[in-house]
């Protein structure tokens, strides 16, 4: 049995199908509203077309933490940003309060610091929103989401975090305290 937690990050076509699946096992416990209707067999964690990239932890084939970073586009007011978002945020409870999670989340942000959006989004339910300040995100008080396309927006109850990544960060934010962020799908 590996015992031994080593870091690892896989593009969504390379990662290992043993430790998909147990990201995936643990989203449809965690987040069953992500898998009714239409989305009940999904088979993936992040739809393809955000190209996901997966950070974790693993011991041999056992996952131990996970995140993933999706790119999108979203529009605030008239303008359209892409986008950078860790997203599908898991640690299995045997290993919680070891620091895998906040490690995970500093190497998102290298990540996203070093990429090419224009900014780094997150949303997180409101315990969870000291966790992400400390790790470098701001919060965007009273920031509103509205997700779906064609007039079916829904607006999401969670914090919405950024993290200034380019130049055009100061002007999504400032924005973002105009305007609702438009997202065609919750991720
Ligand atoms: C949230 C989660 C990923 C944290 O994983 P973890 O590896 O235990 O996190 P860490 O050990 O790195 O802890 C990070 C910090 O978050 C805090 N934290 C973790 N879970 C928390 C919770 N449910 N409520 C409040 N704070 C929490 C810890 O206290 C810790 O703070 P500290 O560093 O000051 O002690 C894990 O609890 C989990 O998988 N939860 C279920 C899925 C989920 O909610 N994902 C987040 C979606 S945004």
């Amino acid at each position: 049995m590996e015992t031994n937690i080593e870091f690892r990050e896989w593009s969504d076509e390379r990662l290992p199908e043993v430790l998909k699946a147990q990201a995936l096992s643990f989203l449809r416990i965690i987040w069953p509203e992500g898998f009714t209707g239409p989305n009940r067999f999904r088979d993936w964690t992040s739809h393809p077309d955000l190209r996901p990239h997966h950070l974790l932890y693993a011991a041999g084939s056992q996952l131990v933490s996970h995140l993933e970073i999706i790119t999108t586009t979203v529009s605030v007011g008239s303008e359209s940003y892409v986008v950078q978002s860790p997203t599908a945020v898991m640690t299995f409870p045997a290993f919680r309060g070891e620091g895998w999670a906040r490690r995970l989340v500093a190497a998102a942000v290298a990540r996203i610091d070093a990429g090419q959006a224009d900014v780094g989004v997150l949303t997180c339910g409101p315990h969870l929103a000291d966790f992400y300040s400390r790790a470098g995100w701001e919060i965007a008080p009273g920031a509103t989401i509205l997700a779906g396309e064609d007039g079916s927006a829904q607006i999401s109850d969670d914090i919405l975090l950024t993290r200034s990544a380019g130049p055009r960060s100061a002007a999504f934010k400032a924005s973002l305290r105009e305007h609702p962020m438009r997202v065609a799908d919750e991720w």
